[in-house]
């Protein structure tokens, strides 16, 4: 099993910008980041539920398709799932609908408690306040053998390379800049030492570089 980090960044290196509120819960530029990612045929099956096959089917897409596949267990932080935005919802479920495209067990990060949540598909959140190798502990051990990713945001990845726990690490480089918000890379110098590096560019202009142990 491998430890998978996987990420739309910006060409200046922001994995998301900082300007959300309950009202614009993504903030204004999440659209830009995420455009070549979000209009492939894999994630607008996937996520968005569209089965009309509608969707690009190059290289942004095989990427996609490989973010979905042999992962057992995710790891996400309470940003992500959405408790900054609703923090005194009780009855909050995450961004993703009742039948999450994880379908996967996800551990939550926060340091609020709060009970586990059983969606429709196979997805359950648990919510979890424990250090970056304690989590990781747990979601290997539900992962049954498979992959464990860390599915972001931008400071849960960034503690997990930080603690050299990431095997795996593909960033989406969108051609855009953001000029602002959480940068992937800040604190992580000589990170690139003992992984192998690959780069590939989409129709798209998108860069995809992957770092392998
Ligand atoms: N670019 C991409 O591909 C990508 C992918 C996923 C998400 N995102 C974006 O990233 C943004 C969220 O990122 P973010 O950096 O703001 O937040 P985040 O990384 O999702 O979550 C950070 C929060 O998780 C909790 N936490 C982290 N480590 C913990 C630990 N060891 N124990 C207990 N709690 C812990 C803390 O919240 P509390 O103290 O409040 O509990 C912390 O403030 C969203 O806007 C999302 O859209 C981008």
């Amino acid at each position: 099993m491998a430890v998978r980090v996987d990420l739309n960044i910006s060409l200046d290196g922001f994995a998301t910008t900082t300007d959300q509120t309950p009202e614009a819960p993504f903030g204004e530029d999440w659209p830009r980041l995420v455009a070549a990612y979000a209009a492939t045929r894999t994630v607008r099956e996937r996520v968005f539920k569209d089965t009309t096959g509608a969707g690009t089917t190059g290289v942004d897409d095989q990427y996609a398709k490989a973010y979905f596949a042999n992962v057992g267990a995710e790891i996400i932080g309470a940003g992500m799932f959405g408790l900054h935005n609703f923090p005194d919802d009780p009855n909050w479920r995450g961004w993703w609908g009742e039948e999450p495209p994880f379908r996967v067990p996800v551990f939550v990060l926060t340091h609020k408690r709060r009970p586990s949540i059983e969606m429709a598909g196979g997805t359950t959140f648990h919510f979890l306040n424990a250090a970056p190798a304690e989590a990781l502990r747990q979601a290997v051990a539900a992962a049954g053998g498979k992959d464990v990713r860390i599915g972001g945001g931008a400071s849960v990845a960034r503690d997990f390379l930080k603690a050299g726990l990431v095997d795996s690490l593909h960033v989406a480089i969108a051609p855009i800049l953001l000029g602002r918000g959480i940068r992937l890379w800040d604190d992580l110098r000589g990170l690139e030492a003992g992984y192998m590096v690959k780069a590939e560019t989409a129709e798209s202009g998108t860069v995809h570089l992957t770092f392998h142990r």
